[in-house]
């Protein structure tokens, strides 16, 4: 099968082994085997990130939108209070979902590109008793920056508040932990770090916080995080129907994460991310983040200011080479985006830097 190479941030390239994966003979997924295969799945989401003991997975037919979503719909009680950091797109998006539902909340809104300041967020939690629960973004993917992410949960033991993690593009691709960051409510789908097709997202579940959830009235139906999970519990189903296929190749490259390894997948990441660093310095790109604040998972640079730079005409003759680079998404500066996640390695990105200098000195740029 042809290969592109991805470089957007997710849907991201995959494995021949779960591009076959989704060709199955036709089950109806009330069949047990389908069951069977559900309740496996659910039970690798959370091995990811040694979850076993205290966690568990609810899986929604969706994009991660649709995690996110039933998460924040569904763990604050009607007397509860949410803090939202807004430090990126998908920050802001979880404060537009919290609109959405009515929910109260308050919002740590930052500048697209800086860095949160730990002592603000404590100090917002030490004058507003109200707070229960607070959302952030683990791996901001708008301008490639790693939050501060067991900072921001020490605050969350510090205060008793409950922690919501969008970990959409980072789950699968840098460690983490629940030993040693016991994350509340912890999001990602199928099509990023863990190399599968787009169609599901999941909330990884403290069974004990999860189990609190039953008493709150449900505010939506196909979303709701308990009224998902005790179907699944009773049943061994999914409560809709499933993306069947989506979900035989979520198992299979669950399965190659397993091969791989964490430490495997994170190291194959980081010497792409190492890469495409040179390359971009040769280049005489500017970055948008300091080295410091990187996941090494996405990278946003800084536009070039030269009459002869276009991104949608770079864009257009990296696809003719097969390559997909992303724009940018309202951060700071204007930029656009080069992610090196999924099955691609730094030979691709070795590949990646030498187009990029034969279109820069094509174009007269820089
Ligand atoms: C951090 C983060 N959260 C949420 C989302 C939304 O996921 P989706 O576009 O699959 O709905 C994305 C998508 O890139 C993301 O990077």
């Amino acid at each position: 099968m042809k290969r592109n190479i991805l470089l957007n941030p997710g849907p991201a390239t995959t494995t021949d082994s779960v591009k076959e994966a989704l060709l199955v003979p036709d089950i109806c997924p009330r069949e047990q085997e389908f069951g069977e295969l559900t309740q496996a799945v659910l039970n690798k989401v959370v091995q990811v990130v040694n979850g076993e003991s205290t966690h568990t997975a609810v899986i929604f037919t969706g994009s991660g939108t649709a995690g996110v979503e039933a998460a924040l719909s569904s763990v604050v009680p009607p007397d509860g209070k949410i803090l939202i950091l807004d430090n990126g797109a998908y920050g802001k998006r979880a404060e537009t979902i919290i609109q959405a539902y009515g929910i109260p909340y308050r919002t740590y809104r930052m500048v697209w590109g800086d860095y949160p300041d730990v002592d603000a967020v404590e100090a917002i939690f030490k004058e507003d008793g109200e707070l229960t629960h607070f959302v952030f973004v683990h791996h901001e993917t708008t301008t490639g920056m790693l939050n501060p992410l067991p900072e921001l949960l020490e605050l969350c033991r510090k205060y008793e508040v409950d922690s919501i993690v969008d970990a959409m593009s980072s789950y699968a691709g840098l460690p983490i932990d629940m030993r040693e960051l016991p994350i509340d409510y912890l999001i990602s789908s199928s099509n990023k770090c863990i190399q599968g097709m787009a169609g599901t997202s999941f909330v990884i579940a403290n069974q004990e916080k999860l189990a609190k959830t039953a008493e709150i009235p449900p505010r939506n139906l196909y979303l709701n995080l308990w009224g998902n999970h005790s179907y699944i519990e009773k049943t061994g189903q999914f409560q809709f129907t499933p993306p069947v296929q989506i979900v035989y190749a979520l198992n299979q490259a669950l399965d190659e994460f397993f091969v791989e390894t964490q430490a495997g997948r994170t190291a194959r990441y980081v010497k792409s991310y190492e890469t495409l660093l040179d390359g971009l310095e040769k280049a005489g790109l500017e970055l948008l983040l300091p080295k410091s604040q990187h996941s090494k998972l996405l990278t946003a640079i800084v536009e070039p200011d030269s009459p002869g730079y276009d991104f949608m005409e770079m864009h257009d003759y990296f696809y003719e080479n097969d390559i997909t680079i992303y724009p940018g998404k309202g951060a700071k500066q204007d930029t656009f985006r080069v992610a090196n996640i999924g099955e691609i390695d730094y030979r691709d990105m070795l590949l990646f830097n030498k187009l990029l200098l034969q279109y820069f000195e094509e174009k007269k740029i820089m």
